[in-house]
C-alpha cells in the first residue's frame, strides 16, 4: 500500500497557526488516539486546542474559539488516509481536560445503550467504563506512579464488583456490536482476565487483580508502534509485522522503567506485556516461549496465559478497519481451530466453556417476548410479567 506524506498548504497555512517544534517539544505533546477523538463528534465545545503534527511542525486546527463538527470531521478524514508523517495530539498539560470529555461522552453513551438494550448489565458497564478511564491513562499518558495506582484501583474494583462471567462476557460482546466507538480493547482484556483468573480459575483476589492488571497494560508498547503500521487496513509487509512484534518488548521496557521509578507494578505484571503474544505450543513472539512457567524454567506466566485467551477473545470481537465485529459464537469458532496449540487447555476448556453458556443465555433471552412501548424485556412466571432487571441468574463456575 502506498503511503502518502501530509503538506500541509498554503491555504491552512494563511488560516491555521503553523509553529515550527524543536525536539524536545514532542515531550510536551500527547497524541489523541481516533475512536476517543471521535467522541469530539459529541460535544458541543472544547477548553483546549487540538493539533495536527506535521513531521516537525505544529498546526493549531481546532481552537476553542474555532470549535465545530466540520473541523472535527475534517481531521478524522486526514487520519484515515494513510498518511505516515502525522498525528492528532494535545499539549500534554491539557490531555486531562480531553480525557474529562471523552468520559462524560462515554457515560452518556453508556447510558443510552443501557436504555436501548436491556439485555445488556448495568453493573458490567459501568465497571467496564471506569477500566476504559484507566487503560486510557495508560495507553495515552504514559506510566506514572500515580496512573499505575489508578489502574491499581480499577482493577480492584472490577475483583470485589465480579459480575456473572456469562452475564459480563455476553454484554461486552453485545456492546461492541450495538455500539463499536465505546469498545476499549485494553480495558475488556482486563475485564475479561479478571474474570477467567477468578471466577473460572478460582484465582486469589490478588492473583485475579494481577490477571486484570496485565491486562490493561499488555498493549502499552503500541504506543511506540507508528499510526500508519498501527492502523494499516490490510496485512503486514514482513518489516512492517517485524516493527508490530517490538510493541511487547517495548513495552515491557517501559513497565520495568515505571517499576524502577517507583511505579506499584509487580515484575509478574510487567512480564504479561512481554509474553501475550506467546503461544502454547510454541510459535508464538518475541521468545517462542512455550508450556507453563510452573513447570518449565522457560515456560509462559500463568498471567500471561490467561491474558492471551482475553487478548484473542476481545480482538476477534471488536471492529477493526480491515474487518467487522464478530458475535461470539463467530469468535468462538475461529478461536477454536488453532486452540490446541495456542491456548492453556486447563484455562481454553473454562473460557470455551463460559462463552457457550453465555451466547446460549442471550440467545434465550432474546426470544423472550419484548414490550416494545417502555423497550424492556418480560419474562412470563406463575405471577405473569415479570420485567427482566428482577430475573436471577445462576453464578458461573
Ligand atoms: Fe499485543
Ligand atoms: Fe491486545
Amino acid at each position: 500500500m502506498t503511503q502518502d506524506v501530509y503538506r500541509i498548504s498554503k491555504s491552512i497555512r494563511e488560516k491555521f497557526k503553523v509553529f515550527p517544534l524543536k525536539p524536545e517539544d514532542l515531550s510536551r505533546l500527547t497524541n489523541v488516539g481516533l475512536e476517543h477523538f471521535s467522541y469530539l463528534k459529541e460535544v458541543t465545545s472544547i477548553n483546549f486546542s487540538i493539533f495536527f503534527r506535521v513531521n516537525m511542525e505544529l498546526l493549531e486546527f481546532i481552537t476553542p474559539a474555532n470549535f465545530s463538527h466540520e473541523l472535527v470531521e475534517r481531521i478524522i478524514v486526514a487520519r484515515n488516509k494513510d498518511y505516515q508523517n502525522l498525528d492528532i495530539c494535545v499539549r500534554g498539560l491539557d490531555y486531562p481536560k480531553f480525557q474529562n470529555l471523552v468520559d462524560s461522552v462515554r457515560s452518556k453513551k453508556i447510558t443510552t445503550l443501557l436504555e436501548k438494550d436491556p439485555l445488556l448489565d448495568r453493573k458490567t458497564m459501568q465497571i467496564f467504563g471506569n477500566l476504559s478511564g484507566a487503560s486510557q491513562m495508560i495507553v495515552r499518558g504514559g506510566i506514572s506512579a500515580n496512573v499505575a495506582q489508578q489502574a491499581k484501583k480499577s482493577a480492584s474494583q472490577l475483583i470485589d464488583n465480579l459480575m456473572e462471567s456469562h452475564v459480563a462476557i455476553g454484554t461486552l460482546s453485545r456492546m461492541v456490536l450495538a455500539d463499536a466507538t465505546l469498545y476499549d480493547h485494553s480495558a475488556s482484556v482486563a475485564m475479561l482476565a479478571g474474570i477467567i483468573g477468578k471466577n473460572l480459575m478460582g484465582l486469589s483476589k490478588d492473583d485475579a487483580e494481577r490477571c486484570a492488571r496485565g491486562g490493561l497494560y499488555h498493549d502499552v508498547g503500541k504506543t511506540c508502534v507508528p499510526s500508519n503500521i498501527l492502523n494499516k487496513p490490510g496485512k503486514f509487509t514482513p518489516e512492517e509485522f517485524e516493527i508490530m512484534k517490538t510493541h511487547t518488548t517495548l513495552g515491557y521496557e517501559e513497565l520495568m522503567r515505571a517499576i524502577e521509578n517507583g511505579a506499584p507494578i509487580e515484575e509478574e505484571v510487567a512480564i504479561v506485556t512481554l509474553e501475550h503474544h506467546e503461544r502454547f505450543c510454541g510459535g508464538g513472539y518475541p521468545m517462542g516461549k512455550s508450556g507453563r512457567r510452573e513447570e518449565r524454567v522457560d515456560g509462559i506466566s500463568l498471567y500471561a496465559r490467561v491474558v492471551t485467551i482475553a487478548d484473542v477473545y476481545s480482538a476477534l470481537l471488536m471492529k477493526r478497519v480491515y474487518k467487522e465485529a464478530y458475535d461470539q459464537k463467530q469468535t468462538l469458532d475461529i478461536m477454536r481451530s488453532s486452540a490446541d496449540r495456542d491456548y492453556d487447555p486447563a484455562i481454553w476448556k473454562k473460557f470455551e466453556k463460559s462463552v457457550d453458556r453465555s451466547n446460549v443465555h442471550y440467545k434465550e433471552l432474546e426470544s423472550r417476548p419484548v414490550d416494545t412501548s417502555k423497550g424492556r424485556i418480560f419474562f412470563m412466571d406463575e405471577d405473569g410479567f415479570r420485567p427482566s432487571n428482577s430475573i436471577k441468574t445462576n453464578k458461573s463456575s
